[in-house]
């Protein structure tokens, strides 16, 4: 396989041509609700930044407006890739007015986001709840299509109770001329539990004209080649591993041109703790907040920490700085050139607010 090739341009979608990804593989950084914000992404893209960037949803309704801080990753992208709005919605005026205002800022394209599994989301026939209505997928997608001069692109999962609808939704993608699928190979139903419907993902290649990024559990690079040898797709999609390793991307880049992927030590990843800590000091937020956000970051770091979960339990209790920082310098800094494992370990589970 070879390497990523597509690097698109960061203009207003409406100056820009159709995207096509190339003939290389590509990485993206899933988007993640209150996870990945400017900050964030600015921390990735030190680490090896992916190909595409999303933003975290911008709500659509009747009285909404773009929201200033997830604008802001926007705006004020200096990663230098390309970053793509999603928007989670379903009444079609405000999706095409939200669209249309979206389309003015230097995003890669407009995405519809089809998979949110939080039951106070779907039950308002909203992200994964558009899946129970495929002629309302329709009608949104014709009217955005018809609206959005750029790219227009759907991050979705393969059905909503099960996938009796599925062949239907991707006829509607190839109907509607759909520049990009982001799909996570789960129903809304399965939440994150369970295994990833990998075929259901090379199903969608098979029959879409348009790039698929398999997304779901894509953990190390090694995960990474056998679904995209599985699923054939143009390129992965990585969330939480992304957070667990920021160096994912880069050992993707490694492992496609077949070069030694880099070990990663406890050592390297006590620094990025500090760089998560200081990107929310940065935010002027009092000691409990920052240390409850890193906490968040920490559930997925400690997952390939050590293989009986003593970090994580550890780290779980920690209620100030000083305990949180004096539980990572022990479990990190005491042998340091210890490596940071690939995969999580098995058993060992992150337990955030788990929401999309
Ligand atoms: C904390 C969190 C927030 C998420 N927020 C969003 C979101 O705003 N939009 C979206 O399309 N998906 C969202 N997702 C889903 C991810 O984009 C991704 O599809 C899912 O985590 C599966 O990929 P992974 O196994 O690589 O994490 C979220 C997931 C998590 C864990």
């Amino acid at each position: 396989m070879s390497l990523p090739v597509s690097i698109i341009s960061q203009q207003p979608i409406s100056t820009q041509q159709p995207l096509t990804l190339g003939v290389g593989t590509v990485t993206a950084l899933a988007p993640m609700q209150d996870v990945t914000d400017l900050a964030f992404m600015n921390v990735i893209a030190e680490y090896g930044c992916p190909d595409y960037f999303f933003t975290e949803y911008f709500r659509v309704h009747e009285t909404s407006r773009l929201d200033k801080p997830i604008l802001r990753s926007i705006t004020e992208n200096t990663t230098g890739k390309p970053i793509f709005a999603q928007m989670i919605g379903e009444s079609i005026p405000d999706l095409v007015r939200i669209a249309k205002l979206l389309s003015h800022y230097p995003v890669a394209g407009i995405d519809l986001n089809m998979g949110c599994p939080a039951p106070r989301i779907y039950r308002k026939n909203v992200g994964g709840g558009l899946l129970r209505d495929p002629d309302k997928i329709d009608r949104i997608l014709g009217e955005l299509r018809a609206n959005v001069a750029g790219r227009l692109t759907v991050k979705m999962r393969i059905g909503f109770e099960d996938t009796s609808e599925f062949d239907r939704v991707l006829s509607l993608i190839d109907k509607h001329d759909i520049d990009l699928l982001s799909l996570h190979g789960r129903t809304v139903k399965e939440a994150y539990h369970g295994a990833v419907h990998y075929d259901a993902i090379a199903q969608a290649v098979a029959r879409l004209r348009c790039p698929v990024l398999a997304n779901g559990n894509v953990s190390s690079a090694s995960t990474a080649l056998a679904v995209l040898t599985q699923t054939q797709a143009a390129g992965v999609m990585i969330g939480r591993s992304a957070i667990r390793n920021p160096w994912i991307f880069s050992q993707i880049r490694q492992a496609l041109a077949d070069e030694t992927i880099s070990v990663v030590t406890l050592g390297r990843v006590r620094g990025y703790i500090d760089r998560l800590y200081q990107m929310s000091t940065a935010q002027a937020v009092p000691e409990k907040s920052q240390v409850s956000r890193l906490k968040m970051y920490l559930n997925y770091i400690g997952q390939s920490v050590d293989a009986e979960g003593g970090f994580l339990s550890e780290m779980r209790r920690a209620k100030t700085e000083v305990e949180l920082f004096d539980i990572c310098d022990r479990y990190l800094l005491t042998e340091p050139q210890t490596v940071f494992s690939p995969e999580p370990y098995p058993g060992i589970f992150a337990r955030p607010k788990c929401e999309d």
